[in-house]
């Protein structure tokens, strides 16, 4: 089995990939997009979302990262995808999913599920312009408003020169509310030749089996879950349910906060403290109460001395 950590634009930047790959048990991550328009990209801006291609395109524990493009030109895209190439990428991987709508009014993400011609033309385009050794990949959803186009979108990827593609099992209309219709990725695979990774609603060990059972994958994505309960993947591989104590999870969050402050000038740490928390309460009611003490405090020690000092009885009693 494979688990991959899903991208997640303004949440799973580079400083969590590195905390969440440090706990182990992910086999590969895909950056946040990276949009693209008429111009090509300059190296800061690359490096800037992705500093690990400053280490082979590997986080500090040795994951490899792939970078994901968003754009929907294919000569702009492909272009952009040998420079990303060129910067020393793992792999390069197509965003289909987007739901924001300012994307999908740019002609973006998951809107291109309406046009297969269009998808069959960005991965041949760059597939024919990144180096055969790079894998080219994409993650999809079902489809924008319908899944009527689902496997015809999916086909076209594949023919175009995808590698391997994983599916968000929803629509752009489904957003992320429940379920996930895992049900629509086995019918996928059932068209492809190429490998198919499952994603969308794996948030523990039971639902990750499940997730393998309906959808017939062998290999899954973890996103809000990864953030909420960071010893997801170790939980899923060992079929064990056995959590991080809060305090470890503090450490986390002490590292999260020392990284971002020492590492760039540009990074509020305190609301990203807070972001996370707000993932983690769906796990911890530690975190519930920590995101509630922490609203108005602006200084990440301050959080950080309040998290420590939680007693869970407390909360309880
Ligand atoms: C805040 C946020 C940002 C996301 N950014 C991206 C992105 O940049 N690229 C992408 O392909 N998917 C993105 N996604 C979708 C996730 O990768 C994933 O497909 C989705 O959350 C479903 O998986 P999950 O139920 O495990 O979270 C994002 C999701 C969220 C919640």
């Amino acid at each position: 089995m494979k688990i991959y950590l899903a991208p997640m634009e303004g949440l799973l930047d580079h400083f969590l990939r590195k905390i969440l790959t440090e706990m182990g048990g992910y086999d590969l991550c895909v950056s946040e997009f990276i949009r693209i328009n008429q111009h090509l990209l300059s190296d800061s801006s690359i490096l800037q979302v992705v500093p690990e291609l400053k280490n082979k395109s590997r986080t500090s524990s040795g994951i490899p990262v792939k970078v994901q493009i968003l754009g929907s030109d294919p000569v702009c895209m492909a272009e952009n995808a040998d420079k990303i190439a060129k910067l020393g990428a793992y792999g390069i991987d197509l965003n289909f999913g987007c739901p924001a709508p300012t994307v999908n009014r740019n002609r973006g993400g998951a809107i291109l599920l309406k046009e297969p011609d269009l998808l069959f033309q960005i991965v041949q385009s760059v597939r024919k312009a990144v180096p055969k050794e790079i894998p080219v990949t994409s993650k999809m959803r079902l489809g924008y408003e319908s899944k009527d186009l689902a496997i015809e979108s999916a086909l076209a990827l594949e023919a175009g020169g995808l590698e391997e593609v994983v599916v968000h099992a929803r629509t752009k209309v489904d957003g992320y509310k429940p379920p996930a219709y895992w049900e629509w990725i086995a019918k996928i695979k059932a068209h492809l030749r190429i490998p198919v990774i499952a994603n969308g609603e794996i948030w523990d060990v039971e639902s990750a089996n499940r997730c393998k059972i309906v959808s017939g994958c062998e290999n899954i994505m973890i996103g809000r879950g990864a953030i909420s309960n960071p010893n997801l993947a170790n939980q899923i591989r060992a079929n064990d349910s056995k959590r991080l104590d809060w305090n470890q999870v503090v450490s986390l969050l002490q590292n999260f906060v020392e990284d971002m402050e020492s590492n760039s000038k540009h990074v509020h740490s305190s609301g990203r403290v807070k972001q996370w928390l707000k993932y983690l309460a769906r796990e911890y009611p530690e975190a519930k109460h920590g995101f509630e003490l922490s609203k108005k405090i602006t200084k990440s020690f301050q959080i950080l001395e309040n998290l420590k000092g939680m007693n869970l009885s407390e909360l309880v009693g």
